[in-house]
C-alpha cells in the first residue's frame, strides 16, 4: 500500500491511542507514538507492533516538558497530531486539581506552540460528551449548548476545545477537529490491546469484567431509581476500534483538505442510549454467564442520561459506528480474559 503521511500520536501508548495507532497503520500512515507512560506501559506499544506487523517507533516522553517534546518534532517528520495525552479520572481530578489543569493544559498548549514553531498543520483533539453536563434534550448534536463543568476533568475539555479553537483562529498555517468521544467501551478483536485501568475500575465495563474474572466481588449499580425506563442510567457506548477509525477519518479530511472550516466539532458516538441494567444483562447473554451485582445508592455527579446524534460525523466525515453491542461486550471480556492468563 502506498504510505500517505506520518502522524504523531501522544498518550498512544494508552488505550484509545493505542488502538488509533493500528486503524491509522492499518489505513496506510506511518505512526510515531509519544508518551509518558503515566498510565500505561509498553506491552501496548507492542501490541501495536505485533498486530500491525510494523515497528512503530515509541518516544517516551512528557508533553509538558516542552524542550524533550520539540525533540521528537525535531526527529520525525509528520504533518499531522492526534493528541490523546492527558490524565482522564473524573474523581481524581476532584482530589487533584491542579495537577489535572497542568497535565492537560500544558500539554495541548505545548502540541500547539510546537506545531506553529515548525510548521505542523493538522491536529486532532481527544474531547469528551462530558462538555454537554446533563442536556436538556437528547440526543445531544454539536450545537447543543455546553454546561458548566462539574469536574476539574471536565473542565480541563471545555478549556482545551476554546485553547484549539482560538489558537487555530488566530495562526493560519493550523486546522483543527475535536471529536466528543460518548463512552468508549471494548477491545481489539485481536485481543492484543484493551483497556487496563490501574487500581479498582471507575468506568462501567471494566468493572464488569474484573467482576466476571473474580477480582471484583460484586458490581454495584449505581441507582435505579432514575426517570428512566429501567431506572438505571443511560449512556451511549462506542466501540473503540470504531472510535479509532473515526481519528482516521479526521486526518483524512484535513489532509485532504475536505474541512468546511478550520476549527470542527464531531459527536462520535453510536446514537443509542443503553441502561447500565441492559448493559448488564446483555454482557451476561453474549459471553454465557452470570454476573454478580447489586443496586446501590447513586454515584455523586452521574447524569442521568445522555446520548449522541452523530449525524455530522456520518454525513461530514463518513464514518459510521459499525460494531454491534454484543461484539463489543464479547471483545472486551475476552481481553480481560488474555490479561488475566497473560
Ligand atoms: P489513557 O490514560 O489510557 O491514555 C492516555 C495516555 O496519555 C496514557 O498512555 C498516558 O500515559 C499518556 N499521558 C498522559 N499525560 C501525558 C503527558 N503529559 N505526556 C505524555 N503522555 C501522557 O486514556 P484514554 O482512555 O486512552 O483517553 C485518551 C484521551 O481521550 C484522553 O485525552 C481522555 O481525556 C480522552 N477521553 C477518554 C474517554 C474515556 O472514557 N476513555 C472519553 C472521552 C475522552
Ligand atoms: C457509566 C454508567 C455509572 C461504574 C465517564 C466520564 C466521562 C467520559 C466517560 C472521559 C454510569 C454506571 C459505573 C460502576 C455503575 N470520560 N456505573 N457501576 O460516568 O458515563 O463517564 O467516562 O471523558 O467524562 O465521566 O462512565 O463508565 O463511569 O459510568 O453503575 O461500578 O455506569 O453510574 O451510569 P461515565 P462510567
Amino acid at each position: 500500500m502506498k504510505k500517505k503521511a506520518t502522524v504523531l500520536v501522544s498518550g498512544g501508548a494508552g488505550y484509545i491511542g493505542s488502538h488509533t495507532a493500528v486503524e491509522l497503520i492499518a489505513a496506510g500512515y506511518d505512526v510515531v507514538i509519544a508518551d509518558n507512560l503515566s498510565n500505561s506501559d509498553r506491552t501496548a506499544v507492542e501490541g501495536v507492533r505485533a498486530i500491525t506487523g510494523v515497528d512503530v517507533p515509541f518516544v517516551e516522553v512528557d508533553c509538558c516538558d516542552r524542550a524533550a517534546f520539540r525533540k521528537v518534532f525535531e526527529a520525525y517528520d509528520f504533518d499531522s497530531v492526534i493528541h490523546f495525552a492527558a490524565s482522564k479520572a473524573v474523581g481524581e481530578s476532584v482530589r487533584m486539581p491542579l495537577e489535572y489543569y497542568r497535565n492537560n493544559l500544558t500539554s495541548l498548549m505545548n502540541v500547539i506552540d510546537l506545531m506553529r514553531e515548525s510548521g505542523r498543520s493538522n491536529i486532532v483533539f481527544s474531547s469528551s460528551c462530558t462538555v454537554y453536563g446533563e442536556p436538556e434534550k437528547q440526543p445531544v448534536t454539536e450545537r447543543t449548548p455546553r454546561k458548566p463543568a462539574t469536574s476539574p476533568y471536565g473542565n480541563t475539555k471545555q478549556m482545551c476545545e476554546d485553547i484549539l479553537r482560538d489558537s487555530i483562529a488566530a495562526y493560519d498555517g493550523l486546522k483543527g477537529i475535536a471529536l466528543r468521544y460518548f463512552n468508549p467501551i471494548g477491545a481489539h478483536p485481536s485481543a492484543l490491546i484493551g483497556e487496563q485501568p490501574r487500581g479498582v475500575p471507575q468506568n462501567l465495563v471494566p468493572y464488569i469484567t474484573q467482576t466476571a474474572a473474580g477480582i471484583r466481588e460484586c458490581l454495584s449499580v449505581f441507582g435505579d431509581d432514575y426517570p428512566t425506563p429501567d431506572g438505571s442510567c443511560i449512556r451511549d457506548y462506542i466501540d473503540v476500534v470504531d472510535l479509532a477509525k473515526a481519528h482516521v477519518a479526521a486526518i483524512a479530511r484535513m489532509i485532504e483538505d475536505r474541512n468546511a472550516e478550520r476549527y470542527e466539532i464531531f459527536n462520535i458516538g453510536t446514537g443509542r442510549g443503553v441502561s447500565v441494567l441492559e448493559l448488564v444483562r446483555r454482557f451476561e447473554q453474549v459471553n454465557g454467564l452470570k454476573l454478580r451485582y447489586k443496586i446501590a445508592p447513586r454515584r455523586e455527579g452521574d447524569i442521568v442520561a445522555i446520548w449522541a446524534d452523530p449525524t455530522r460525523a456520518n454525513e461530514e466525515l463518513g464514518w459510521h459506528a459499525e460494531r454491534s453491542l454484543d461484539e463489543t461486550l464479547a471483545a472486551a471480556w475476552a481481553w480481560e480474559r488474555r490479561v488475566r492468563e497473560a
